[in-house]
């Protein structure tokens, strides 16, 4: 548990480009929004740890809770504190937003990684094309994915304009890009994410807060590699494209968007995928 080492190098290269930021990722009790939150910590911002409940980032043997992930970075240079809730209930999202910003201060980054193709029954839909599919795990995914995502951005986006400070990246997926036959409720939902992105991006532009999204590629998350057979060519990390990426190459390409590196970049979407997808758009 705890092996990427936390943000224990936080700050060692002496680059603190984030420092004195607040950053809220969401579901970064594990997986991706984990190692975007350590990799926005390593670059100095203080980080409100989000996750569904305290238990999630033991799902799947990543670390043995929320709390004591953020304690655990919270050793280091920056200061972590831990806030838990559903983000498709409106009133733990204003909740958890609030207890953030008492605690750390206004929030200045926002990073939606909650998210993924789960269910009304806490499961994978099944069945999952556009011709079959049940109406509850469709909103299910549409909630959790979109509604989630546009809650927190409600909660949040405003301060940031009234501050005239902030950026915003949300988490799609390369599922939103080209037609798919199976998961079509998370396919959708992403699509919708990408394109929430650019309306909320339009809104926000002349308060300086910009708004970005990734769409990552399959990555070895322990959530990914836990519930699908992997190809082990794709497991390969030599200097082939050709393979799954790793969460710390999505989780730079956070940084990058999250960073005034990306000062003038609002209402793009980063395919962060290895040049799996070719094509315009
Ligand atoms: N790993 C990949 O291959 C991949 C590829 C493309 C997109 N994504 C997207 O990246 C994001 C992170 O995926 P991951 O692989 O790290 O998965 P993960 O399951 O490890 O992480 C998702 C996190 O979101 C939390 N979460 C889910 N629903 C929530 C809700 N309603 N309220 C609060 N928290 C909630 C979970 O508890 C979990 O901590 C997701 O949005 C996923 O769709 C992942």
């Amino acid at each position: 548990m705890g092996e990427t080492l936390l943000a224990a190098e936080a700050g060692s290269s002496g680059r603190r480009p984030l420092e004195g930021r607040v950053a809220l990722v969401t579901g970064s009790g594990r997986g991706l929004g984990r190692t975007i939150a350590e990799a926005l910590m390593r670059l100095g911002a203080d980080l409100v740890l989000h996750d569904i409940n305290e238990q999630a980032p033991a799902q799947f043997g990543e670390f043995e809770s929320l709390s004591a992930l953020a304690a655990a970075l919270t050793r280091n240079a920056s200061r972590a504190m831990a806030v838990t809730g559903d983000i498709t209930d409106n009133a733990a999202v204003e909740k958890m937003v609030a207890a953030g910003q008492d605690q750390l201060g206004p929030i200045s980054i926002l990073v939606n990684c909650a998210g993924g193709d789960i269910g009304a029954r806490g499961t994978k839909p099944n069945p999952n094309t556009p011709t079959d599919f049940e109406v509850e795990d469709v909103q299910a995914v549409v909630n959790r994915n979109l509604i989630g995502t546009m809650l927190m951005c409600r909660a949040i986006a405003p301060g940031m304009a009234a501050r005239q400070q902030g950026s915003i990246v949300n988490v799609g997926s390369v599922s939103a890009h080209a037609g798919i036959a199976t998961e079509v409720g998370y396919a959708c939902a992403k699509a919708a994410v990408l394109h929430y992105t650019r309306c909320l991006a339009l809104e926000m532009r002349p308060h300086g807060v910009r708004v970005n999204a990734i769409s990552p590629g399959p990555a070895k998350t322990a959530r990914f590699l836990a519930t699908r057979e992997t190809d082990p060519v794709m497991m390969e990390e030599g200097p082939s494209l050709v393979r799954y990426g790793t969460p710390s190459e999505i989780a730079d390409a956070v940084s990058f968007l999250s960073s005034d590196d990306a000062r003038f970049v609002s209402g793009q979407v980063l395919r962060v995928d290895g040049g799996a997808g070719l094509y315009p758009g």
